[in-house]
């Protein structure tokens, strides 16, 4: 220190002796003659920290290239609200600085130093989408290799915009892009670039996140457009990161349960459309279900309208209406023991085809004729009506026998009132049999989309 150093003034002078030198090629910048005795001199170094406000370059026509990768360390969230994606970054930089070198001979084989990074001059790149300050902690050192190279690692939290589709949530994958670019650097004064191949950032920011959180890194791409703003032409490499979301926790938690509480409701189709259990016993699922979907709303985005959703919303429409049928039936049934209605021709006519269909033509001619001939013809494939209505067996005995007493236009009365009854008793069923289809169709279709959902 004491040595051959010229003082504050000869500074300019030195540097454009060193100038002159790299001009040369083979003579080094940096004396470290000192290196072993004294620990790396300062004085050694203050040529090129005191140029650390400048681009470190000899020609100014030519550009800086900086090597560009980066290390995907965590996902941290994902927020579909204000889609915003904060993740962990590492960032690394490589660059050559013209001003250091040395010659590792002379300096006890050192063939690298680590240098506080707020003695050099850094490449100003950022992420385009980020949304936040850079909150890199300070006090961070570079590489700095013996031909110049400077290696500078950051790690970063970066909260950067994202264009989230949660249309298939909880089965979603999203595509984040982190854009790298100078802020203020044109193509003239820096390029990009990079030393590894995305597959290798790929495969270390795998075996990087460790953590078994919501989000799994499926893959790394780049791009590298370049960005033109006004007559100014910015280098920029652009990372598109497709990250899926682990939906165990959303099937537990959300679907098992609302299948099942859909699939009970199925179930009580078979209580009988008759029993005053069914409609409580529906009442309740649907309490139970509404309750369901109040606690689990905070487990679902919170903007937007995934087709979970959708489901949610079908399943509890299906509910309802599955319980609006049975209040009808019920009514239905009771109106029909009472003072049955006269039952409509065109459903009359639906229920003869699809209640006997291997009965269809001969019964369907006699469309006019609603007489004793139809109903008998009718009646053996119906066996709820006799159980319901009390008076009937006796009435269908008689009937059955068919023999025409001397009460026979009472009989006759009798008989279709009691034809009547078992027609919208099986209308009834008809109603029953279609909505616990329509849940089969339901029920069949949620589980082979989330099959299909999750396997893809
Ligand atoms: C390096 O510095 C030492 C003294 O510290 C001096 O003796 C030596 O000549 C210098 N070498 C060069 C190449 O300037
Ligand atoms: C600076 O670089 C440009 C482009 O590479 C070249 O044309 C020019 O001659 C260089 N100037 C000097 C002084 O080396
Ligand atoms: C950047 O990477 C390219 C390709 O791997 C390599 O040729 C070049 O020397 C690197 N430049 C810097 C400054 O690291
Ligand atoms: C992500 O989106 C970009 C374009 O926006 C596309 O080039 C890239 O292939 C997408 N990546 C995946 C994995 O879908």
């Amino acid at each position: 220190m004491e040595g051959g150093w010229p003082p504050e003034g000869g500074l300019l002078l030195c540097l454009a002796v060193s100038l002159l030198l790299q001009g040369r090629g083979d003579t080094f910048t940096i004396n470290c003659s000192g290196f072993d005795q004294h620990g790396v001199d300062p004085a050694a170094f203050q040529a090129v920290f005191d140029r650390k406000a400048f681009r470190p370059v000899i020609n100014y026509s030519v550009p800086t290239h900086v090597n560009i990768s980066f290390t995907l360390s965590a996902i941290l969230e994902v927020d579909a609200q204000l889609q915003l994606l904060t993740s962990f970054l590492w960032i690394n930089l490589i660059w050559d600085n013209p001003f250091i070198s040395w010659n590792p001979e002379e300096c006890v084989n050192i063939n690298k130093l680590t240098v506080s990074a707020e003695n050099l001059w850094l490449p100003d790149i950022f992420i385009v989408e980020s949304m936040d300050v850079n909150r890199a902690p300070p006090g961070l050192s570079a590489y700095v290799s013996s031909e110049g190279r400077i290696n500078y690692d950051r790690p970063v939290r970066v909260t950067s915009i994202c264009n989230l589709d949660i249309f298939y949530f909880p089965f979603d994958q999203q595509n984040c892009t982190f854009t790298f670019t100078s802020f203020l650097y044109t193509v003239d004064s820096m390029l990009l670039g990079m030393d590894k191949e995305v597959w290798e950032i790929t495969d270390t920011s795998r075996d990087i996140i460790q953590t078994q959180g919501e989000w799994e890194l499926l893959g790394i791409n780049k791009a590298t457009p370049q960005l033109s703003v006004g007559n100014n032409v910015y280098d920029q490499i652009m990372f598109y990161v497709a990250i899926r979301r682990r939906p165990r926790l959303y099937i537990i938690n959300l679907l098992v349960p609302s299948g099942f509480l859909v699939a009970i409701d199925a179930l009580s189709f078979f209580l009988p459309a008759e029993s005053e259990n069914r409609a409580p016993f529906k009442i309740t699922l649907l309490l139970g279900y509404n309750v369901f979907l109040l606690m689990m709303n905070d487990l679902l985005p919170a903007s937007g309208t995934p087709l979970i959703s959708v489901y949610f919303a079908l399943c509890l429409s299906l509910m309802v209406l599955s319980l609006l049928e049975t209040i009808f039936i019920t009514y239905l049934l009771n109106l029909a023991t009472t003072r049955p209605p006269p039952v409509p021709p065109w459903l009359h006519s639906l229920l003869l085809h699809y209640t006997s269909p291997r009965k269809c033509c001969p019964t369907v001619t006699q469309k006019g004729n609603k007489g004793l001939g139809l109903t008998s013809t009718h009646l053996p494939g119906l066996k709820e009506p006799v159980e319901l209505v009390g008076k009937v067996p006796a009435s269908q005995e008689a009937e059955l026998k068919g023999c025409p007493g001397p009460t026979r236009g009472q009989q006759e009365d009798e008989a279709q009132k009691q034809h009547l009854v078992s027609l919208w008793v099986q209308f009834s069923h008809m109603m029953d049999t279609l909505l616990f289809h329509l849940y089969l169709i339901f029920l069949v279709t949620f589980i082979i989309t989330v099959v299909v959902l999750w396997n893809t």
